[in-house]
């Protein structure tokens, strides 16, 4: 969006009003002339207070935060597997990171000993090894050093701790792994930064270890609703996981983060669902009215909860746009810095829509007789 024409103005009006302010040698070079130096300088170091895209987030703490996510971030419905319908996004993480997400999910398995980033089965969606994923999300934090990014691994094989902590120190992004302090409660953003701990890592059924003690086991500090929402009436604020939690309200003063998930599945039959894209463009609305859309929901358990979600999960995040909820909640709407779109984002969704395909066409699927085979083996909904 172009800045209207006076913000234009009073923004020029104040960086010339800030330069004419600074000390002459500033402004000058050692022969007296102007250069460029001073208002570049100003402009780094507005950029430099903004933290996770506004510098109103850097005195909240981690968990005032909502953290937009991508929901199974890894697997994308896009020329890199032939518009695989199991696909759940249209732009790779980094974009996603890019555009303003801060969390990224995922699922792994193991692949001949390699963890492996594969949808339900490596034959339907193999994404490739985890290490190379997580060493283009290190690449991205080192240019980026004023953002805090999530990460959730589903760990479809329950492989363990060790194997997790290999892999992230062969990428590199162990060093930006945030340890929690005992009882003292999430840090401010700012504090994360500053102290170069800016990644927070949850695995979904680890053990904790002390050799790796930034890989946090999920439950022990989210819980999340319902995941297996097949209709756009489905979406509801109920704890579905941990079960031990309790109820939302319990596991809130227990200290545990909400995350919301809101994406939906076409079922295909009983036991074969794919992500729905159909709906996509109301699933991820930012309306708190409609029916089904993002804004509602998250203002529905955000009523109930009496607190906002911390992490939300949607597919295809480019369609609403999501983040427009996140910032709504975030109270920083229109406001934000830094951010790219990428081409194309919240386009129509011709790209091989799962409401328009034929199932019997395996070319459509965009994938292999083998993977449907497997796929259709599975029997199970596409986490
Ligand atoms: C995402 O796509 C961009 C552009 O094609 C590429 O540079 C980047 O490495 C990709 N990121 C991931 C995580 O694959
Ligand atoms: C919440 O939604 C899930 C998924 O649609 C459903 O299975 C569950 O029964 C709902 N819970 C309540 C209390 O409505």
């Amino acid at each position: 969006m172009l800045p209207s024409l006076p913000s234009l103005v009073a923004s020029l009006a104040l960086l010339t009003s800030t330069a004419y302010s600074l000390p002459r040698n500033v402004l000058s070079g050692d022969d007296g002339r102007l250069t460029l130096s001073a208002p570049s300088s100003i402009i780094m170091s507005k950029r430099d207070t903004a933290c996770n895209n506004s510098p109103a987030l850097c005195s909240k703490s981690y968990s005032q935060v909502t953290h937009m996510g991508a929901h199974d971030a890894a697997f994308l419905r896009d020329s890199s597997t032939d518009n695989s319908i199991a696909g759940n996004q249209y732009f790779n993480a980094t974009l996603a990171l890019d555009a303003g997400l801060r969390l990224l999910q995922a699922q792994v398995h193991n692949k001949n000993g390699v963890i492996e980033l594969c949808h339900t089965t490596c034959d339907l969606l193999d994404a490739g090894p985890l290490a190379d994923w997580l060493a283009t999300i290190k690449g991205w934090m080192d240019a980026n050093p004023n953002e805090v990014v999530t990460l959730l691994l589903v760990n479809g094989d329950n492989q363990d701790a060790a194997a997790f902590g290999d892999v992230f120190t062969k990428s590199g992004l162990d060093k930006y792994g945030y340890v929690p302090t005992g009882s003292s409660g999430w840090p401010t953003l700012q504090s994360m930064i500053s102290s170069n701990k800016r990644l927070v890592t949850f695995i979904a059924s680890v053990e904790a270890s002390a050799a790796h003690p930034y890989l946090l086991p999920e439950f022990a500090h989210v819980f999340e609703t319902a995941y297996e929402v097949t209709s756009l009436a489905g979406f509801n604020c109920t704890l579905d996981r941990p079960q031990a939690a309790g109820a939302a309200t319990a596991a809130l003063q227990a200290g545990l983060l909400p995350l919301m998930n809101h994406f939906s599945y076409q079922a295909l039959s009983s036991a074969i669902m794919f992500p729905n894209v159909g709906d996509i463009d109301t699933t991820n609305s930012p309306s708190t009215s409609t029916p089904g859309a993002l804004g509602l929901h998250a203002q529905t358990c955000q009523t109930q909860w009496g607190s906002k979600p911390v992490f939300v999960l949607v597919d295809f995040w480019d369609h609403g746009p999501a983040l427009e909820t996140a910032d709504k909640l975030n109270g920083i709407e229109g406001k934000t810095t830094g951010r790219l779109t990428p081409a194309g984002a919240g386009g129509s969704n011709k790209k091989n829509s799962a409401g328009s395909t034929n199932v019997g066409t395996v070319a459509n699927l965009g994938m292999g007789r083998a993977a449907l085979v497997a796929f259709f083996m599975a029997a199970v909904m596409l986490f």
